[in-house]
Parts: C-alpha cells; structure tokens; sequence
C-alpha cells in the first residue's frame, strides 16, 4: 500500500493510513505470487467483508502486504472502485 500511495496510484485510497480500518487498499493479488504471501491474518479476514467490490480468492488489503526481494514484480489487479 505504501508503494502504491507513494508512486500515486489512484486506484488505492488507503485511506486509514494502513491501521487495517478502512479497507480502501483493496487489491487482487495476481499468480503467481499470491503463492508467495503468507495467508491473510484474522484482522485482515475480518476487513475483507468491507471492501466496495466483492472480496474474491484473490484479494488481499496491501496494506497488509510486507514487500519481500522474492516479491519483485508483484502484480496486482485493482477494483473497479474503493468506495
Ligand atoms: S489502508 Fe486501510 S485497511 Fe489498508
């Protein structure tokens, strides 16, 4: 989430400022690396009901994501909206 804020992606609004509050850092983690990231914790579980668009298998709230070297070229899909 950070990297998206900082690079300017629009499409993530993080707004809570990634305190896991907000659920505006909605992403859709693309394969194969959504492989490569631990499951989401029971916070982030409980966040995922409260995103715009539907939650699928593949979402994640990036602010959540911890960047790994393993991680370079870590492609996301972005919802349609985060409100
Ligand atoms: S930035 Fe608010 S839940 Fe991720």
């Amino acid at each position: 989430m950070e990297v998206a804020v900082a690079a300017g992606v629009s499409g993530v609004a993080a707004d809570c400022g990634g305190l896991l509050t907000c659920a505006t850092c909605h992403v859709m983690v693309q394969p194969p690396f959504a492989s490569l990231l631990p499951p989401p914790d029971s916070d982030e579980q409980a966040m995922l009901p409260f995103t715009a668009v539907t939650a699928t298998p593949a979402s994640r709230l990036s602010c959540q994501i911890h960047l790994t070297e393993a991680m370079d070229g870590l492609t996301v899909e972005l919802p349609v909206s985060q409100y």
